[in-house]
């Protein structure tokens, strides 16, 4: 499966969910995620991102972290398919790293 990462929160570009063939995004107020089971997988979405948040999980650099929030919050949050309100804010918020660390914790 594809996952969204770190670099996603607070940018929220939302360029990926307009390509995704299963529609499998799920939003939250400040990122969005891609729900682990209905991926199937075909990297379209990945070069959309231009903070490139989106990678396959084998590169998950976070052990696995972010698999686990994707697969928990695509549980919960609504499905998203329509490119929305970017944050305003999200240019500079791509600058930073560690943002659900520093955001959310
Ligand atoms: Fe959707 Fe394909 Fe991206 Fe998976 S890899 S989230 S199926 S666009
Ligand atoms: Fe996030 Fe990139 Fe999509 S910033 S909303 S994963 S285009």
């Amino acid at each position: 499966t594809y996952i969204v990462t770190d670099a996603c929160v607070r940018c929220k570009y939302m360029d990926c969910v307009e390509v995704c063939p299963v529609d499998c995004f799920y939003e939250g107020e400040n990122f969005l995620v891609i729900h682990p089971d209905e991926c199937i997988d075909c990297g379209v979405c990945e070069p959309e991102c231009p903070v490139e948040a989106i990678k396959p999980d084998t590169e998950d650099d976070a052990d696995g972290k972010w698999l686990e929030i994707n697969s928990k919050y695509s549980k919960i949050w609504p499905n998203i398919t329509q490119i929305g309100e970017r944050p305003a804010d999200a240019d500079e918020m791509a600058k930073e790293t560690g943002k659900f660390e520093k955001y959310f914790s």
